[in-house]
């Protein structure tokens, strides 16, 4: 899919299975397009690290990587939706996740009078997938990910983002078991989200195989934007 898109107001969709670096290509946008960054798992996160009835409740499922229920899940992304101030765009992470949470959020943007503009769909196998979650830590701040140190094997201690460094952690659901279910969720619930797009023509491909730059060149291609700042 090629043609330029108005960047500001861009409303986007990260999609890809655990691991497929989401969160790492949104970073980078961020640093390119003047948009916001709204991701259903940090979102639980942030909410299990404030003790919160709803992060206590997401807990259980997130930890044997099962998706927490739709109820909670669809009025929780969606109200961070609706407080976007008019013509601000934004790109979902991790949203949505199956047929049910493409249909209400379809619903709530045409309620606007909005649309997802494209869809990034970014690919990679099974097993690369879990060799990086093996490896991947974050910021317990900003939640920025990480990667522990081929040849050293230490993960950094402190976040290069976050002005007094945020402590690194590795997530509680990036253990084999969890990794295996989360990824099996992927394929069976999350994948057919993909016809969905295909058929509203919205959607791009992108190889997530390669190095990160090279997967953000691929990402701004696909938007219309090029590599170069
Ligand atoms: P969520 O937080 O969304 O996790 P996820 O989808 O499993 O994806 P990840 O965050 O693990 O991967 P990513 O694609 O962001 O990869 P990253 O950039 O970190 O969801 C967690 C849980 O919350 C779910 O299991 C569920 O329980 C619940 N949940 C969330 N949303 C929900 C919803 N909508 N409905 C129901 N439940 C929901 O990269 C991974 C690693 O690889 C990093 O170390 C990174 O440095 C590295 N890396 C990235 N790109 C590359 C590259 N090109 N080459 C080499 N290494 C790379
Ligand atoms: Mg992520
Ligand atoms: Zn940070």
């Amino acid at each position: 899919m090629t043609g330029a898109v108005a960047t500001g107001t861009l409303r986007l969709v990260l999609f890809g299975p655990p691991g497929a670096g989401k969160g790492t290509q949104a970073q980078l946008l961020k640093e390119r397009l003047p948009i916001d960054h709204i991701s259903s798992g940090d979102l639980f996160r942030h909410h299990l690290s404030n003790g919160t009835e709803l992060g206590e409740l997401a807990r259980e499922y997130m930890n044997r990587g099962a998706l927490v229920p739709d109820e909670v899940t669809i009025g929780m992304v969606l109200d961070r939706v609706a407080t976007m101030p008019d013509g601000r765009g934004f790109m979902l992470d991790g949203f949505p996740r199956n047929t049910n949470q493409a249909a209400a959020l379809d619903e709530a943007l045409a309620q606007r009078g909005q649309r997802i503009d494209r869809v990034l769909h970014i690919k990679v196998d099974d097993d690369e997938l879990i060799r990086r979650l093996s490896n991947r830590y974050i910021c317990r701040k900003c939640q920025k990910p990480f990667t522990r140190d081929p040849r050293s094997g230490e993960a950094p201690k402190r976040c290069d983002d976050c002005a007094d460094g945020g402590e690194i952690y590795q997530r509680d659901d990036d253990t084999a078991d969890a990794v295996a279910n989360r990824l099996a969720v992927y394929h069976e619930e999350t994948a057919p989200v993909l016809d969905f797009y295909r058929e509203g023509g919205i959607l791009a491909d992108i190889p997530g195989e390669a190095a990160v730059e090279t997967v953000n060149g691929l990402v701004l291609k696909a938007l219309g934007l090029t590599a170069e700042v």
